[in-house]
């Protein structure tokens, strides 16, 4: 037998008699078949993104879509407080919906929901300037959903999309899954309140959690966000479009970054994980690139030449800088690197994906 399952195929061998043996594979990205690895991720599954009109959440639900998804949803369900963009794929219902409004969660998870990734957010920047409206939506949403699953849908999969922000203060050399989180932003603080939530529901049977921190994403398309690292992204998105690029950190700040194609496929991996392997704290530091502000207008220098990179314009702001320096920028990610996550090779494959990317639009 072929060591690739493709979705019409999963469809035709879960009849009620083999549905054991069906269960028993999941296709992976690396095309091998990996035993199951929980009890409520089958086939003809249902699966909630949500957050599903955001940069990440809107290239998730594309990829758990996609032919080469080693999920094969029989629906999903795309939900966002912005509309999320229709797909012509007859598995997908979007729904607008504040996550944060009374019955909201109730009304995403019903007894067959499989897996759930939650990656609504309020971002770093907005989440610092808006108290009240960060934790509500980071933290109390987020309690909000794991109750429902626990109440509806006991044991299924929440994926719950964290971020190295979490960390702070004195931080070692090398960090990794031991290293106590010590938030000094709000948005830090409720992801790592939301992530203890996830262990002890976790710990109590109620759902089978996992959290990733996520490092910073770039290149991210499209306009500049809320949050502090969003230069990050705007040093070469911009400049690429003949636009000035102000940059509020010094060249020497270093950066912990991923591409977003990398960290979609490494959510679906999430979901794949043994929840157990996690450990008891059910967290995992996706895999990262330690790089510095110079070294990114390099790249962007070496791939598009000097009269672009010459539109990266340095304006530091002592506010952004405080924030970004309490970022760790060196992890010890062996962990997920043995659970099979992927890592970008280089800064300049990053920029590559995304001159790739605007390239084919
Ligand atoms: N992009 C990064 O660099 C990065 C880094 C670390 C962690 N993360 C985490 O990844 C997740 C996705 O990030 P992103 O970059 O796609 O952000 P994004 O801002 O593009 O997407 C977040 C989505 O959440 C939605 N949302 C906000 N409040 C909501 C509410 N009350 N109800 C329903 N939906 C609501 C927004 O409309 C938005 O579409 C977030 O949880 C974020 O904290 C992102």
């Amino acid at each position: 037998m072929s060591s690739i399952i493709s979705c019409d195929i999963i469809d035709t061998i879960t009849s009620p008699t083999n549905t054991v043996a069906a269960a028993s594979l999941i296709r992976t990205s690396a095309n091998n078949i990996l035993p199951f690895t929980s009890r409520r991720l089958s086939f003809n599954m249902k699966i909630v993104v949500t957050g599903a009109a955001g940069f990440l959440g809107s290239r998730l639900a594309d990829e758990l879509l996609s032919a080469s998804s080693p999920l094969c949803p029989s629906e999903l369900l795309l939900v966002d407080s912005l509309a999320p963009a229709p797909r012509a794929d007859p598995r997908v219902r979007t729904l607008a919906l504040d996550l944060s409004a009374s019955g909201a969660a109730e009304s995403l998870v019903a007894a067959d929901t499989a897996a759930l990734f939650h990656l609504a957010a309020v971002v770093s920047g907005q989440a610092e300037e808006d108290f009240d409206l960060g934790l509500r939506v980071n933290f109390d949403a987020t309690r909000a959903l794991l109750e429902a699953a626990r109440r509806r849908a006991p044991g299924l999969v929440f994926v719950f999309v964290s971020t190295c922000g979490v960390y702070g203060g004195e931080l070692p050399p090398v960090v990794d899954e031991r290293t106590a989180p010590a938030p000094e932003t709000s948005y830090g603080m409720a992801k790592a309140a939301a992530e203890l939530l996830v262990a002890d529901y976790s710990r109590r049977g109620f759902v089978d959690g996992r959290s990733v921190r996520l490092p910073t994403v770039t290149v991210r398309g499209g306009a500049p966000n809320a949050a502090v690292t969003s230069f990050a992204s705007g040093v070469v998105r911009e400049p690429l479009r003949g636009l000035r690029s102000s940059l509020p950190v010094p060249a020497e700040r270093e950066l912990w970054v991923t591409a977003p194609g990398t960290v979609v496929r490494n959510l679906v991996r999430t979901a794949q994980v043994p929840g157990a392997a996690l450990g008891g704290r059910r967290v995992l530091n996706l895999p990262g690139l330690r790089v510095s502000v110079r070294d990114m207008v390099a790249a962007l220098r070496a791939l598009a030449g000097e009269a672009v990179a010459a539109r990266v314009v340095y304006e530091p702001n002592e506010t952004i800088d405080r924030m970004v320096a309490t970022f760790p920028i060196q992890f010890d990610n062996s962990m997920a690197l043995r659970l099979g996550f992927e890592v970008n090779a280089s800064f300049t494959d990053i920029v590559k994906e995304y001159i790739n990317e605007i390239g084919n639009h």
